[in-house]
Parts: C-alpha cells; structure tokens; sequence
C-alpha cells in the first residue's frame, strides 16, 4: 500500500504509431507494471489510441478502451492526445508524423534511430520552435540507458572518447564466427531468424545502424549536431574468418565498434571491425549483447551493458522516455534537458575528420614468398612511413608453397601513412596478395 497526499492527476494519453515487437512490449508493460509507473510518474500513463496498418488484428489483442486506427496523421493530429510513441521506424512516413506531431505541439517518444541520425537537427529543432520534447531512448542500445547517462549522469564531463559494441546482430555473428568457426552466411541467417537483424539487415552488417547510433550518441557527448553523412562507415561483410584467429594468437578480440573521438584538430567518428585486446570487458560482451564504454575526463572509464534489441529491452527505454515527459510536462521548456545534452545555441562546430586524418593503430595481414629480405622490404616501407611496428606473427609456410602469411600489429599512426605504405608494399613483387587491414583500438 502507498500512501499520498498529492492531488490525482488524470492519466496521460499515449498514442502509439506502430504495434510490432516493441509496440506491444510498450503496451503490455504500461499494464503490468502500472503501480510501479504511477508510482514514480506521478500518474498513470495510458495507450489510448494505436495506429497500425491492420486495426482488426491489434483489436483482438488489447483492451477495448484502446481505439485502433490504420490513419496514424489522425492519431498525431488527436487534440485528446498528450504523448505520440513512434515506432514505426524508417525515414518514410516516420518522419512525415513525427513533423506533424511536433506541429501540434505533442511530446514525441520515439525508438527511431535512423530518422534521428539523418533528420534529427531538423526534428530537434522544428521540437525547439515548438516547445516539444523529443525522447529518444530506445533508438541507441535499447534498453541500456545510455543516453540517460550521456546526457545527464556525465554532465560534469568533458567527454574524450566513447566506444560501443551497438549493433547486436554484428556481435552476434562474430561471436558465434569465432566462437563455432561458422562461416558468415550461416550465423547471419541465425540471426534473422532470432529476430536481431533490421529489415533490410545489410544495415547491420554494412555498418550503418551502428553509425546512425554512433551518431547520435557523438552529438550527446561531444554538444555538435547529428552528422551520420560524415562518419566513415565499414562493416564485417569483408571480414574473414583467419582474420579473427590471428587477432586472438595475438590476443584480440574482433568486434564492429561504433566509434567517437575527441582530437586536437577535429572529431572521429567512425564505425569498423575493430581488434580489442582481449582482456578488455568490452571484448568479452558477446552474442546480441551490447555494450557503451564512455571516457570522461572527470569520471575516468565507465561501461554501460545490457540487451541492445528486443520486445521488452526497447519497452524499457521507451517508457523510461514516457516517464520523463510525464516529469517535464509541467517544466518551463528553457528549463528542461536540451534533446542533445548541450543548449541549442550552444551547439560546437567541430569538425568531424576525414578518413585520412583518423589516428590509431592497425594490424596487416599479408601473403609473401617464404624467401630472404621479404620482411626486410616490408619493414624499410613502414619505416620510411614512420610507422613503428608492435607485434608481429609469422604462419608456418605450407609444405612445397614457398608462400607464408605475415600479420603485423603497428603502433598509432594517421591512416593517409598506413595507405601510403600498404600502397608501397602491395607493388613488391615478393608480395602475393592485397594486404588486410583492420583497426586496432588499445581503449585506454
Ligand atoms: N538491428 C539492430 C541490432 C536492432 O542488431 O542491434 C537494434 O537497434
């Protein structure tokens, strides 16, 4: 039994777009969880109308107080309305609802990654004008309140760096590449099969829902604005299975980092297979787990874990984005947390640097004729780049090949160099094939 005081507040009215996975994780967990909602909103928190392509399908599956519609404009344009939950993903109509919602000044809660990464300055700013809160939770790492504690908890901050393993699916069929020797195909079809993988799921393995995460959590940090057009994007479709075996003779681990980095001249913003060394905990989250390691100046290193997808992770997040809109309907709108972290006008220019300019480390993979002064030719070619060499590892060369396998950690150094001298190296006529180059991140 609790006991209040305060005055009852009537419910605040949520109208879902979309009731797919996450939608009905959305509605089911306002149910049964209500009381402990009510407890901390201050009030209840209710879906009252839901719009969907097949009304006569949702009908059968909620209460009948919830009115269902296949006109989602009707829904956003609904003055009883307080609050529209956006989860019909895209940059489609998606965004035409979201523009329409914030022109009838609703709050908006939505999981939408990809519209927030190419259209978020815009729907950010037509919120702004018009006093509307954009809450976005779900749309980075699901159900791990990582945009919580960008925005807020590391307030104190000047953020140097973060580094996320955020795409689930990406994890996933690393994890299990490496762990069962499955070729790609094989894993990636595991992984639609669970559910993990986007619609179109060369989004997750091309690397491009992890950059529109990327993006949106550089813009939290670092106070610039949503700029996915300017990460530099690769993902695992090209990675090779030999290449995850060296990685751990050396002692790394491969995962698909979402990356964004604080330099003197600029911000890195990049997504790529990565080698981690394997005794980091960021090398150790495996499957469709995801995990946000973020380096403030004041605090130091923090790591954030949990389920970056799925029914009720995302339900999480969204109704932890609905609470705090219960919380702020009654704030002065100059008085609530700015929807990237730092005041509108506030917003740094800083540029996100080009490919070439990007700094750290890389591993080579290289096949050579097994002769004299093969390694010698190699190491002039990376000497003369400035490139200084860390670790390296040599294959047993087949019986009667003459050809081995010669892998090299190098130490940080600007990716221009790096392509200059793998350039150089590839026109020895000693060496067999396109060399292999990966990142290597030390996260320390
Ligand atoms: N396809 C995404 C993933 C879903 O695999 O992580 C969550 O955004």
């Amino acid at each position: 039994m609790t006991m209040s005081a305060r005055p009852a507040l009537r419910p605040i009215r949520v109208g879902l777009l979309g009731y797919g996975t996450v939608g009905s994780g959305v509605a089911e967990v306002l149910v049964a969880n209500r009381e402990e909602i009510r407890r901390r909103a201050g009030r209840d928190i209710e879906v009252t109308r839901i719009a969907v392509r097949n009304p006569a399908r949702v009908r059968a599956q909620v209460a009948a107080t919830i009115s269902v519609t296949d006109q989602p404009f009707d829904v956003v344009r609904d003055p009883a309305i307080d609050v529209v939950v956006e989860l019909i993903g895209g940059t489609g109509i998606a965004r035409d609802l979201l523009l329409e919602a914030i022109a009838h000044r609703k709050h908006v809660v939505t999981a939408n990654k990809a519209l927030l990464a190419v259209f978020g300055n815009e729907v950010f700013a037509a919120a702004s004008r018009q006093n509307a809160i954009i809450a976005f939770e779900g749309a980075v790492a699901g159900g791990i309140p990582i945009i919580k504690a960008l925005r807020e908890g590391l307030t104190a901050n000047r953020i140097d760096w973060l580094a996320g393993i955020i795409n689930g699916t990406t994890n996933f069929i690393l994890s299990e590449m490496r762990d069962k020797g499955l070729p790609f195909d094989e894993v990636l079809a595991q992984a639609q099969a669970l559910g993990y993988a986007e619609a179109d799921p060369s989004f997750d393995i091309d690397g491009i829902d992890a950059a529109h995460k990327v993006a949106i959590l550089a813009a939290i940090a670092f106070g610039i604005p949503v700029q996915f057009d300017r990460a530099y994007v690769e993902g695992i479709s090209a990675l090779a299975g030999e290449d995850i075996r060296y990685a751990e003779k050396l002692g790394y681990r491969i995962k698909l980092l979402g990356i964004a980095k604080r330099r003197p001249a600029g911000i890195e913003l990049r997504v790529h297979p990565t080698l981690i060394p394997t005794r980091r905990l960021l090398a150790n989250v495996e499957g469709a787990m995801n995990a946000v390691w973020v380096k403030g100046d004041v605090v130091g290193h923090t790591m954030y874990f949990g389920k970056g997808a799925g029914k009720e992770p995302t339900a999480s997040a969204v109704i932890a984005d609905l609470v705090d809109v219960t919380r702020m309907l009654t704030s002065d709108p100059e008085n609530r947390v700015p929807h990237l972290a730092f005041q509108p006008d506030e917003l740094s220019d800083a540029t996100i640097l080009p490919a070439g300019e990007m700094e750290t480390s890389y591993y080579l993979r290289l096949r050579v004729r097994d002769e004299p002064g093969v390694l010698a030719d190699i190491t002039r070619i990376l000497a003369d780049g400035r490139i200084s060499i860390d670790a390296m590892l040599q294959r047993e060369p087949d019986e009667g090949e003459g050809s081995t396998d010669i892998i090299m950690l190098t130490h940080q150094t600007i990716e221009h160099r790096i392509d200059t001298a793998i350039h150089h190296i590839e026109a020895l006529p000693t060496v067999l094939s396109k060399v292999t180059r990966l990142r290597v991140e030390q996260l320390n």
